[in-house]
């Protein structure tokens, strides 16, 4: 599919539950209700024979936490198997990627996006709201091990000191794992949080590593840069999306666990979207690809536009 803009849609972001095991302060509201959407496996089905039909290629499977859902292998071996998709990928917090990390490799995952800010028991703990950090090692060791090529993204928030960022790097030395930081969003209750900026994590990277090489190769599906770093296996990647907007590049659109199609991350609040009718399936995305909005407004006074909070967008 081709927008109003000119952009290519190929990619698309399914959030295939809102429940999540953990409550990390910038995503899931503290005084929120337990979400409860999940999106049936054959629902899941019908909406990507449909957009593979438009021509979109790459899925990422996203929650709150996909891992969540019992039958998440069923779903990767499901999309895997609609014709024309390429690629399918997930992200995941991987408290519970240690168990299978093996089955999603054999149902043909692609590759694999851990949610991990910090190698810190403690500030890991604070930011998931008393999450466990073992756990999630375990998972990128078996993700590792299965051969499952391993992003880790870390949402650089103020509560964190620049070691820890600097020893989350460190996992690009040792491994051919890349590490992201993904630049603070204004939504949900990060509307009322600060994170580092992209700047200064690039500075104080190069202070303690060494110069940070720009790579010409674009990894994944999305608009992060990717540098190397001397003696490192794995690349350093940013996403500001606030810093340095790349909207005018955006290849993707988001299908809600709810069932609602949202063309735009922050703007727009979404198409309810009829399972039960594939022509009408059709016809809707078609027309809201149409009305995708050409950029956020994070750094306008429409900041807070944004409709939901991200555990129930899917990042
Ligand atoms: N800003 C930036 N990234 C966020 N994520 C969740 N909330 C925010 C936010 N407000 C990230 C998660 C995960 C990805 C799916 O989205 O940490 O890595």
């Amino acid at each position: 599919m081709i927008d109003s803009f000119g952009r290519t849609i190929d990619y698309a972001r399914l959030s295939v539950t809102e429940l999540c095991n953990l409550h990390c302060v910038y995503c899931r509201p503290y005084e929120e209700s337990p979400p409860c959407h999940s999106m049936p496996l054959k629902d899941i089905t019908t909406i990507v024979e449909v957009l593979a039909k438009l021509g979109v290629t790459k899925y990422k499977i996203t929650g709150g936490e996909p891992t969540l859902r019992a039958d998440i292998v069923e779903i990767v071996s499901t999309i895997k198997a609609v014709k024309g998709v390429k690629n399918v990928t997930l992200t995941t917090n991987g408290l519970l990627l240690d168990k299978l990390s093996a089955p999603l490799g054999q149902a043909g995952l692609d590759a694999i996006n851990v949610s991990l800010d910090s190698l810190d028991p403690n500030s890991y703990r604070r930011l998931t709201r008393n999450g466990r950090l073992e756990p999630v090692l375990a998972g990128l060791e078996a993700a590792y091990n299965a051969r499952i090529p391993v992003k880790i993204n870390c949402v650089p928030h103020s509560s964190l000191t620049e070691q820890d960022l600097l020893d989350l790097a460190m996992v690009a030395k040792e491994r051919s794992i890349h590490v992201r930081f993904i630049e603070l969003m204004p939504i949900g209750p990060a509307g009322e949080l600060t994170g580092h900026a992209p700047d200064s994590i690039f500075a104080a990277i190069e202070r303690r590593f060494g110069p940070l090489t720009p790579t010409t190769l674009a990894y994944g599906n999305g608009p992060a840069s990717y540098y190397s770093l001397d003696g490192f296996k794995g690349l350093i990647g940013f996403l500001s999306a606030l810093n340095s907007c790349f909207c005018e590049r955006c290849n993707r659109i988001r299908v809600t666990s709810d069932g609602y199609l949202k063309t735009c991350l922050h703007l727009d609040k979404g198409k309810k979207l009829n399972m039960a009718d594939k022509e009408d399936l059709e016809q809707t995305i078609l027309k809201a690809v149409q009305q995708k909005p050409k950029r956020h407004l994070f750094n306008t006074p429409d900041a807070r536009a944004c409709d939901r909070p991200m555990n129930r967008i899917g990042g």
